[in-house]
């Protein structure tokens, strides 16, 4: 194993297998300022992209998560040469010598990330074919991968299911097409992009996702040589190119990130300064957090998340897909509706299985019910469908200390917030799997004065 790999390969443990835990006594505010970087749903498409270059890219705010090093990895078992660059964070992927996909080596990680699905166009006009492990990621619901197959026969190629994971082959270059999402997933947008880009021909998307990771996606794919025009109503016009060169380009700030720490400045009571986030993107969140009682202050180098001192209202939020509010962003908050006086509801209408996290909440005296019934302003696909999907929040409840293993990464965010918040000690065990997306996380409740003691 190369040693990419195995930087994968630790991430990788570090990201599924293992049981870290920590001991976190609550009460304290968090206070003082973090930094976010480049967002994780778009650095590690971004590094993808690289891929599609003739000659190599550099990106810069790459922050040191384990999807970073899993895709790092993925990417080296391809053949491409990843060096780290002078400046904090910047990488430099060079592509010149991939000329194998090496199964094996691919296989590895397999249950580590859901990228490995967006090397498939890419790697279909790179090699002529691509292998697709069994795909990881954070355990919320089904995840199907049925728009990216789909979408992939479309531009031409074969898929073949085999007991380890998908082959796919492109006997010929892959040509563009006309491609209509039942529902604007990001990835299968994604999916469509990275292999539009070098097809032949035009490929008109209609039902595109249109989030800002995706435009900053698209960003670097023009930086590439690539034609991309976004239109109303959710349409992407492609036209196909013979040839991309590698680009250079700062990634888009995490605002995943800085909203959790909103959240978090919030249900501790705190006053949190996040460098580097910017409204722009954020704007949704933004309102979300004035109407539960939050003040924030827009600054040129970041945005000012803090608690009125006051008690905090409830809302009614719907997570939607861009320009709604993120089903990433109410994990953390539902904590600090916890303390809310009132009833808040939460409908997410992103996945089918978003609320696991709350039956710690529950045990550390939070008052939440989970409903299948679409409880915000309309219908979703879950409705009628036996999913639990809508929760209600009583407040203000006083958190106390429990015994609580993260399931997810959001959600793992979430129960450290709430130990943060409880009377007590709390120990909160796997919050190792926080590493996927959270920069120097410790470092961080650390900088914010959290009371904590991580376990070998
Ligand atoms: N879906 C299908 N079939 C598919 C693909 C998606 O039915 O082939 C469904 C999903 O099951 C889900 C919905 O479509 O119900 C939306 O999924 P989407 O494809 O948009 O999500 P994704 O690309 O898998 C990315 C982020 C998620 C983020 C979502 C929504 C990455 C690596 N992941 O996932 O981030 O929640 O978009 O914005 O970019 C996270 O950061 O914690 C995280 C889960």
């Amino acid at each position: 194993m190369n040693s990419l790999l195995q930087d994968a390969a630790r991430a990788g443990a570090s990201v599924g297998m293992a049981a870290d835990t920590i001991t976190i006594t609550g009460g304290t505010p968090l206070n003082g300022s973090v930094r976010v970087r480049g967002a994780k749903n778009l650095v590690t498409k971004a590094m993808v992209a690289a891929l599609l270059g003739e000659t190599p890219s550099t990106l810069r705010d790459v922050p040191k998560i384990s999807d970073v090093r899993v895709v790092r990895g993925l990417l080296g078992a391809h053949g491409v040469k990843i060096t780290d660059g002078d400046e904090d964070g910047e990488l430099i992927l060079d592509p010149s010598a991939v000329e194998s996909a090496h199964f094996a080596e691919i296989n590895a990680h397999a249950g580590s990330s859901r990228i490995p699905i967006l090397f498939c166009g890419p790697l279909l006009h790179r090699l002529g074919e691509a292998f697709i492990p069994d795909l990881g990621g954070c355990r919320i619901g089904d995840r199907p991968i049925d728009f990216h197959l789909d979408v992939l026969r479309q531009f031409g190629a074969i898929v073949e299911k085999l007991p380890s994971g998908i082959r796919l082959s492109a006997p010929q270059r892959l040509r563009g097409t006309k491609v209509e999402l039942p529902y604007p997933s990001v990835g299968a947008t994604e999916q469509v992009l990275l292999t539009a880009v070098r097809a032949q021909g035009t490929t008109e998307l209609r039902g595109a996702a249109i989030e800002p990771e995706i435009m900053d996606l698209i960003n670097i794919l023009q930086k590439m040589g690539a034609v991309i025009s976004v239109d109303t109503d959710r349409v992407i016009r492609i036209e196909g190119v013979d040839r991309l060169e590698g680009y250079t380009h700062r990634a888009l700030f995490d605002r995943n990130e800085a909203a959790s720490w909103a959240a978090a400045a919030l249900a501790t009571e705190g006053d949190i300064f996040v460098a580097g986030a910017k409204q722009a993107e954020m704007g949704t969140f933004l309102n979300v957090f004035r109407k539960v009682g939050g003040v924030f202050e827009i600054q040129d180098d970041g945005i000012r998340f803090r608690h009125p001192g006051t008690p905090l209202n409830p809302v009614i939020i719907e997570t939607d897909v861009h320009p709604g509010f993120m089903t990433d962003w109410q994990q953390p908050l539902v904590v600090a509706l916890t303390k809310a006086t009132g009833v808040s509801i939460v409908h997410e209408t992103v996945y089918e299985q978003r609320f696991g996290f709350v039956d710690a909440l529950i045990e550390m005296g939070a008052t939440i019910q989970v409903h299948r019934e679409c409880l915000g302003s309309q219908a979703c696909r879950f409705g009628q469908r036996n999913f639990q999907h809508s929760a209600v929040i009583s407040g203000p409840s006083a958190l106390r200390a429990a015994d609580i293993a993260v399931p997810d990464l959001r959600g793992g965010f979430s129960h450290v917030v709430a130990a943060l918040s409880a009377e007590g000690a709390s120990r909160v065990s796997n919050v190792g799997i926080i590493s996927r997306g959270y920069e120097n996380f410790f470092e961080k409740l650390t900088a914010l004065g959290a009371n904590f003691t991580l376990e070998a």
